[in-house]
């Protein structure tokens, strides 16, 4: 299948869900061939499915958990069996863990969200460098988010975290600038995946709240600007991108007029 992606290999992490998920099929329908990594294999092999279906080249899934250095060190051993190279990474694995104020906060919630936003990006990037040598004009995506950009209270370590993707951005793109390697970073704001679940540990009618009587940008919408940034002419960069509903203006502004969305996730579960 030809597509603006054909011939190109692509490496999506957290790509079991929302928006990674939907950035697999979106690439897949560009005609590349994709590699999916995150610790859900199942979910993974029904994504890599809907790519195949899509029109991906080649789409698999692979076990990874960014949060451990040598399951990050087997995913990308499967990466170098499988592909001649790596043209695109998308560095979207990671999510907010619990809303407390920094006096309450958990251990565990922070260690979570330093792992897997921050020290997983780094680590996945690190493995990755070698495997996108010598490739035309290759490009690492970091998904960072609004909370990136704007604090809000019970968020200082997402928030933290969110900062950090935008500055190990910054200081690649210098670092690769001399090997042609293009590196960006996209801040969305509310989008409607699992990402609320995740964050109030399974809670349903939390996780709706945060999408009640707003239009929230859904996983498809991200995913198609994230196909955007990978598929400008080889000299263009985009640095950042910051993407929005309509219905919220910063981090806490939000409006909300409409009936209650349709309920979040209903199947979902906190992991
Ligand atoms: N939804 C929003 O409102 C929003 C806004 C701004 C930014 N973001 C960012 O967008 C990215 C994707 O989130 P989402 O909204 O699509 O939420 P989601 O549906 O919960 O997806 C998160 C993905 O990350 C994966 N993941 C989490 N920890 C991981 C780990 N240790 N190793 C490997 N994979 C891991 C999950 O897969 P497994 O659990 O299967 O491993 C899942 O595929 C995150 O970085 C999030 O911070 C989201």
């Amino acid at each position: 299948m030809s597509g603006r992606l054909s011939g190109r290999w692509v490496v999506i992490t957290g790509a079991s869900s929302g928006i990674g998920a939907a950035t697999a099929v979106r690439m897949a329908r560009e005609g590349a061939s994709v590699l999916l990594g995150a610790r859900r294999v199942e979910r993974l092999e029904h994504v890599a499915s809907r790519c195949r279906e899509a029109g991906a080249s080649l789409a698999e899934g692979h076990y990874l958990d960014v949060a451990n250095v040598s399951s990050v060190r087997a995913f990308f051993d499967w990466v170098r069996a499988v592909a001649p190279g790596v043209d695109v990474l998308v560095n979207n694995a990671g999510g907010a863990h619990g809303l407390d104020p920094l006096a309450t906060a958990k251990d565990e919630d922070w260690e979570a969200m330093v792992q897997s936003n921050l020290l997983g990006l780094a680590r996945v990037t690190r493995a990755c460098l070698p495997l996108m040598s010598g490739r035309s004009a290759p490009i690492v995506i970091n998904v960072g988010s609004v909370a990136g950009h704007t604090a809000y209270e019970g968020a200082a370590m997402y928030c933290a975290v969110k900062a950090g993707v935008e500055m190990i951005t910054r200081a690649l793109r210098l670092e690769l600038v001399e090997q042609g390697v293009r590196v960006g970073c996209i801040a969305p704001g509310i989008t409607e995946t699992e990402f609320a679940m995740v964050r109030f540990k399974g809670d349903v009618a939390r996780a709706r709240k945060v999408y009640e009587g707003m239009r929230p940008l859904q996983a498809e919408d991200v995913a198609e600007a994230i196909v955007w940034m990978a598929t400008r002419p080889p000299h263009v960069c985009v640095d950042e991108m910051i993407l929005k509903s309509t219905d919220q203006a910063e981090v806490y502004r939000v409006v909300r007029r409409g009936p209650p969305s349709t309920p979040v996730n209903p199947g979902g579960t906190a992991r």
